[in-house]
């Protein structure tokens, strides 16, 4: 089959078979480049594959190019990189690897296209191109990548537990390539996957968040999850979400099954955002779930503090993955450790003072933490559905409400500490800390609007309770 070479591909196409043709060093177009593009996918990382010099063939090629690029070389893996308009292009020599099996640094071996192709995670990223007078744009497919593209499967090459512990990470790669091109994993290789589970310990951690990270951002994360789970991957490397799996029924009460709760709060997040750390609340929100479930024999099942345990827990859990423990890993507690709040505020007679508090916490993440609350319905009753999410616009609308009044969102004082020491002539002491939080809860809880003038008589007359003298008269 020929390879439908578009016109912006053709001119770099002909360069490469120029530079290829005097080095005598035969190129192809290999991998995600080729895959994504039979599959009309975006793609802008192009893998060059050629039998010999990978570097030569780069300065080769950029000498041909105009203007003529920075060649980025990379001496260790004897490849080097061009960009070229919005293209990167990496250059390497067909390789006939073996990796050892206590690392994934591969001992490098010069090989033959085939070589290069065996070597290979999946069949439909084993597709070659060739740039070569002979049979230019032909398209080289010696596994059935051509077939498993339209079936929308994905097998290994080789044998699946070969090419599985020739690098581990494969595993990963399988499904989340499956959650994302939502493709099948052909049974045996899924077999194998369970089979080398304990293999994905030699991978760095780094190169696991790297795919976990394109698994959760997939439009379903929850196909990911699911296989990750059923392979056993996720024991080893999110036990404590796998606890979140299964039903005990005691007295005839059952809970329900909060890991594929959580995988449809996921999904039904992820229709609504492509924010990564906002689909990590989602992940998170219930995490605490097992270890504070408790049986009461009149209320059935309880998880009371989950949401605050879930909150300390995630840290750990971030360290663990390599995730950031900056700002995005506080706004993901953040949403765990407030997601039960809008909840509350479904209730009759909810006073104002309850709304401005949660505006207060929420800050401008409010909007984010509705969404979670809002995905976080999974009643299969439509007719509850219904309800909840009538009951969440009530809140949206009280929010707006106050916040347009009393401006929360983003919270800043009225009175600052430095206005408190001068006004009693204080240095900073605990009793400063006092006065400003008394200011806080007034406003929070309506006593003193949010205004300067009405939070310095509150200030005053504080003080006074507290036995300080004003030093302004
Ligand atoms: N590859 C492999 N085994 C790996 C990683 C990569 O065999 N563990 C091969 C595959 O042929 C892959 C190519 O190297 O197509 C390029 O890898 P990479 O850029 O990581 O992935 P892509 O397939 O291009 O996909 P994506 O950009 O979505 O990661």
């Amino acid at each position: 089959m020929v390879f439908d070479i578009q016109a912006h591909e053709r001119e770099i196409f002909m360069i490469i078979e120029q530079a290829a043709a005097e080095l005598d060093a035969p190129a192809y177009v290999v991998g995600g480049y080729v895959r994504d593009r039979l599959l009309a996918r975006k793609s802008k990382d192009m893998d060059i594959v050629c039998v010999g010099s990978g570097i030569r063939l780069a300065q080769e090629v950029a000498a041909l190019l105009r203007p003529i690029p920075r060649i980025v070389t990379y001496q260790r893996f004897g490849t080097a990189m061009i960009k070229h308009k919005d293209l990167e292009i990496e250059f390497v020599g067909a390789r006939k690897e073996s990796y050892r099996h206590d690392s994934r640094k591969p001992a490098v071996e010069e090989g033959t296209l085939e070589d290069d192709q065996n070597r290979r995670d999946f069949t439909i990223n084993a597709l070659a191109v060739s740039l070569n007078a002979k049979n230019f744009g032909e398209i080289l497919d010696p596994f059935g990548g051509l077939h498993d593209l339209e079936s929308k499967i994905l097998k290994t090459p080789l044998e699946p537990g070969r090419t599985f512990s020739d690098d581990p990470l494969r595993m990963m790669r399988a499904i989340r390539f499956s959650t994302q091109l939502g493709f099948e994993i052909e049974p045996n290789t899924l077999k194998s996957i369970a089979k080398y589970k304990n293999r994905i310990n030699i991978v760095s951690k780094e190169r696991i968040a790297t795919e976990l990270e394109k698994i959760i951002l997939s439009s379903t994360p929850s196909v990911g999850f699911k296989h990750l789970f059923d392979t056993g991957l996720l024991a080893i490397i999110f036990p404590e979400m796998v606890a979140l799996h299964g039903v005990e029924i005691r007295n005839g009460k059952g809970h329900k099954d909060n890991f594929y709760h959580t995988l449809e709060v996921l999904d039904n997040l992820s229709k609504k955002t492509n924010n990564l750390w906002l689909r990590w609340a989602a992940i998170m929100h219930d995490i605490a779930k097992p270890p504070t479930k408790r049986f009461d024999p009149e209320h059935g099942w309880t998880f009371h503090g989950h949401e605050a345990l879930g909150a300390a827990m995630v840290p750990k859990i971030f360290r663990r993955l390599r995730l950031p423990t900056d700002h995005k890993m506080k706004y993901v507690q953040k949403l765990v450790r407030l997601h039960l709040r809008p909840i509350s505020l479904t209730k009759d007679n909810i006073t104002d003072s309850a709304i401005r508090r949660l505006l207060f916490d929420a800050g401008d993440d409010i909007d984010d933490l509705m969404a979670l609350c809002e995905a976080d319905i999974t009643s299969k009753n439509p007719n509850k559905v219904k309800k909840f999410l009538r009951n969440y616009v009530m809140v949206r609308d009280k929010l707006t409400e106050v916040e347009e009044k009393d401006k929360l969102r983003n919270w800043q004082p009225p009175i600052t500490g430095e206005q408190i020491m001068e006004a009693f002539g204080l240095s900073p002491c605990r009793q400063v800390g006092d006065i400003k939080s008394a200011i806080r809860e007034a406003i929070l809880d309506g006593l003193i609007p949010n205004e300067y003038d009405e939070a310095y008589e509150f200030m005053l007359a504080k003080g006074k309770e507290l036995g300080l003298k004003s030093s302004v008269s």
